[in-house]
């Protein structure tokens, strides 16, 4: 992997009015990745989508695509993306391939044999001369990723492209931009609220919360055991014994002092009943026990710090 990021933002803030939507993000995109943007309703994922593509100024910071600023190299920076921020227009009357190729007219140097390129791409061969009012979600999706495509970008950006997609669409999704990092050297940007499925389809992501970040990780660093080893709380005395013994137990992960003298850790399920025991065997008093994580959507609600279980 080349180690320049695709692009960087730095200190990128927007106000509207007495309103910071985004604020401060400081972040790169490394290249060649699935990177996603995930947050609630109203994080600001659009937002610093569309700040990105310049469909709208930051208030300030800098935002750098393969070393070009886009406040002073505008042109040569945005070469280097394609992008499906609102629906993208098409002409529900005319073949996805006919749309295609009204598009390619308006972008120099697309040749006919790069429309079927990217056709092939986006695994909409045997349908590219039905009319788009025929297409099903999933296909007008595919058929704005050829069209976001067709220039050769470095960098594609997609808002929320799961958006109505059934399970199944969003691992052929998936599959095929995995296809583009890897046939393409394509970097991938794509925006959801929904943890689990960007799960699916993203290496990394950077949580975004009331328009600041509030971390970037590879994905495994959320989904790594936590479905099947959840977290557990104790609240036992003598905490120190406690940790004593628990440290010396196998099967514990992620071992740790938490507030107000309780004791966390990570273990299977099944082996709880035996750590409890171990613990009152060794005249250590519980005085509660309580589950921290039980799945990822649940870790996500609890790193933005959302309620229930509907996200916005
Ligand atoms: N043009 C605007 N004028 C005023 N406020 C705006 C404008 N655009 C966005 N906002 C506000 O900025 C915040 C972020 O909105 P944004 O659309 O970026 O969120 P999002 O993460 O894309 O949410 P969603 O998951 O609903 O698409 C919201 O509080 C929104 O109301
Ligand atoms: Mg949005």
């Amino acid at each position: 992997m080349n180690s320049e990021p695709i692009i960087r933002l730095q200190n990128v803030t927007k106000r509207i009015g007495r309103n910071t939507i985004i604020d401060d993000l400081t972040f790169d995109v490394p290249q060649g990745e699935i990177f996603g943007f995930l947050g609630p309703n109203g994080a600001g994922k659009t937002t610093t989508i569309r700040m990105i593509v310049g469909l709208m100024a930051m208030t300030r910071g800098q935002i750098v695509i393969k070393g070009k600023n886009i406040k002073t190299e505008f042109e040569q920076a945005i070469r280097h993306v394609g992008a499906i921020v609102e629906n993208p227009e098409m002409y529900k009357f005319l073949s996805g391939y006919l749309n295609l190729v009204h598009y390619a007219r308006m972008v120099p140097g697309v040749s006919k044999e790069r429309i079927d390129e990217v056709v092939k791409l986006v695994k909409l061969e045997n349908r590219i001369h039905d009319k788009v009012k025929k297409y099903s979600l999933g296909m007008r999706q595919r058929l704005g990723v050829a069209q976001a495509l067709l220039h050769r970008p470095s960098l594609l950006i997609l808002d929320e492209p799961t958006n109505g997609l059934d399970p199944a669409g969003i691992r052929e999704l998936r599959d095929y931009l995995r296809l583009l990092t890897r046939t393409e050297g394509i970097t991938v940007i794509v925006s959801s609220h929904l943890l689990s499925e960007m799960e699916l389809m993203c290496d990394r992501v950077a949580i975004l919360q009331q328009g600041k970040l509030v971390d970037v990780k590879p994905i495994q660093h959320f989904t790594q055991g936590s479905e099947q080893a959840p977290t557990y709380r104790i609240e036992a005395q003598p905490a120190a014994q406690a940790l004593g013994i628990l440290s010396q137990m196998e099967g514990i992960q992620e071992l740790q002092a938490v507030e107000d003298g309780r004791i966390q850790f990570t273990t299977d399920r099944e082996r709880v009943p035996d750590i409890l025991e171990q613990l009152m065997h060794n005249r250590v008093r519980l005085y509660g026990v309580e589950t921290v994580r039980l799945s990822l959507e649940d870790r996500f609600l609890e790193i933005t710090g959302s309620g229930g279980k509907q996200i916005g």
